[in-house]
């Protein structure tokens, strides 16, 4: 699927929308590989997915690695792998067992450690336009949908 949006309101909108997906989907586990230069608006797509599930407040996990919302019985992992230096950094956290946890796992960054990536990962990818700032092209690919 592809989008084209005008704003950080419409981004959030979108990621709110693949969470509605999963969960009408009762997909309880996945894995949301974000790509997309740094600015583009990963954190706003992710602020969009934790809104469904009733928390708007996300704030980027640069500086921890990983932020965890339990909503409900919904839990929700936030990477942020930019300051990962190798797999071991990953190992240290813990990342497999969140990762094959039921659980959303959203990560920014994840093509740092690109064998870390599960197969069916779905990848959303954030792209801008030469003309307008406020402008994101939003390609949500793979995963079950
Ligand atoms: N259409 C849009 N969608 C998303 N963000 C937008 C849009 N238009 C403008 N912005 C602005 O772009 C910025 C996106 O920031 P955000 O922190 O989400 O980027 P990021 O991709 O997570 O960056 P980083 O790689 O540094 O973590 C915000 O300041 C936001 O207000
Ligand atoms: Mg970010």
């Amino acid at each position: 699927m592809i989008y084209r949006v005008n704003s950080d309101t419409e981004t959030e909108s979108i990621g709110r929308n693949l969470a509605k997906m999963l969960t009408e989907l009762s997909i309880k586990r996945s894995y949301i590989a974000m790509r997309g230069e740094m600015g583009v608006g990963k954190t706003v797509f992710t602020r969009g997915f934790v809104s469904h599930f009733g928390w708007a407040n996300v704030k980027s996990p640069t500086y921890t690695i990983v932020n965890e919302y339990k909503i409900g019985k919904t839990n929700i992992y936030h990477f942020d792998l930019y300051r990962i230096s190798d797999s071991e950094d990953l190992e240290s956290i813990g990342y497999h067992e969140y990762v094959e946890s039921d659980a959303h796992s959203i990560v920014e960054w994840s093509e740092r450690v690109p064998e870390y990536i599960p197969e069916d990962a779905i990848t959303v990818t954030i792209s801008r336009v030469p003309e307008d700032d406020n402008v994101r092209v939003i390609e949500i690919t793979g995963g079950p949908i």
